[in-house]
């Protein structure tokens, strides 16, 4: 794997590559890498001939300074670790590289970008990495740039401004990775505590259980989201935000109709989490005779 801070650098080590018309996978991290990120770098090793892991803490995503300041960091393990699940090329540049003195653009999604998780952490946020990932794609010119579906809203941007901008790259989602007790993957796990640990459970356990009630074929959102409240109460952890919205446009929906987005924030302690499911209501209510007859599941948490 060669590593390169500089965008002269990628564009010099993905040169050949591309004269060759060899497809190249981007899978842009904030490091820390975990098995949710490894799992995107594996799928693309699988698909492309060149793969690229890019690694950037973007200031500018940060709506608050003391999450940027205790953002894990460990280059090295990163490093070795990206090596490790197939990628070809690490991409470390520093904050000077990717906003040089006198940068002065910013890329902003309308509408989108003001709900969830926008309207709970500010404009700044999904303008931040709204911005970052137009840069990394210009610098990486990638074939597939691979994201997860832990950050839904973020991929459903992403896929906004690509299609807006015209950039000529394919935009594919995986799915979220999960511990074995069912928390959703993610870097800022490594700063929960053992007791805050436990309680961060009650994110999946909420998505879990209105899942569950959509099982039994409640479609009222109201009841929906009571259930899934009532689960986080029991862990003493209170939801920033938990709602069940069109998963394309992440407008509210009253009842649970079709393919919905349940996605839901919470701080436990200081670290703040994220989570989401999709709702399918309409495998849901159907007998799945693979299944000896058994209702499947509306969701996968
Ligand atoms: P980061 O949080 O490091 O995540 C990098 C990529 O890994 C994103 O596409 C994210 O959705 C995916 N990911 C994180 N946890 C996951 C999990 N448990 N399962 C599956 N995929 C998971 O998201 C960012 O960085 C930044 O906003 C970035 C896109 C790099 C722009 O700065």
């Amino acid at each position: 794997m060669k590593s390169v801070r500089t965008v002269q650098g990628l564009r010099a080590v993905l040169g050949g590559a591309r004269r060759d018309d060899r497809a190249i996978g981007l899978v842009a991290t904030m490091g820390a890498l975990h098995e949710g990120h490894l799992s995107l770098i594996r799928h693309a090793r699988r698909q492309c001939d060149v793969v690229v892991v890019s690694l950037f803490v973007n200031p500018a995503q940060f709506n608050e300074r003391a999450d940027l300041e205790r953002y894990p960091r460990d280059e090295l393990r990163d490093s070795e670790l990206a090596e490790d699940a197939g990628a070809d090329v690490l991409f470390a540049p520093s904050v000077a590289e990717v906003y040089p003195a006198g940068f002065a653009t910013t890329v902003e999604v309308l509408g989108l970008s003001e709900r969830l998780e926008g309207a709970a952490r500010g404009a700044e946020h999904f303008r931040g990495v709204a911005t970052i990932v137009t840069k990394l794609l210009c610098m990486a010119l990638p074939d597939v740039a691979y994201f997860g579906q832990k950050d839904a809203q973020q991929v459903l941007l992403i896929r906004r401004l690509t299609t807006d901008l015209n950039l000529p790259v394919r935009i594919e989602t995986r799915p979220t990775v999960r511990e074995p007790d069912g928390l959703a993957m993610s870097s800022r796990n490594a700063l929960l505590g053992a007791a805050e640990r436990e309680r961060a459970l009650a994110l999946p356990r909420a998505l879990q259980a209105a899942c569950e009630l959509a099982d039994s074929g409640e479609r009222s959102t109201a009841a929906l989201l009571a259930a899934a409240r009532a689960e986080m109460e029991r862990l003493s952890v209170s939801a920033e935000y938990l709602a069940l919205v069109d998963p394309e446009t992440l407008e509210p929906l009253e009842r649970l109709d079709g393919e919905a987005l349940l996605a839901v924030a919470a701080r436990v302690g200081e670290v703040r989490l994220i989570d989401n499911t999709i709702l399918t209501p309409d495998v849901g209510s159907a007998p799945d005779p693979q299944n000896q007859g058994k209702v499947l599941s509306t969701c996968s948490v």
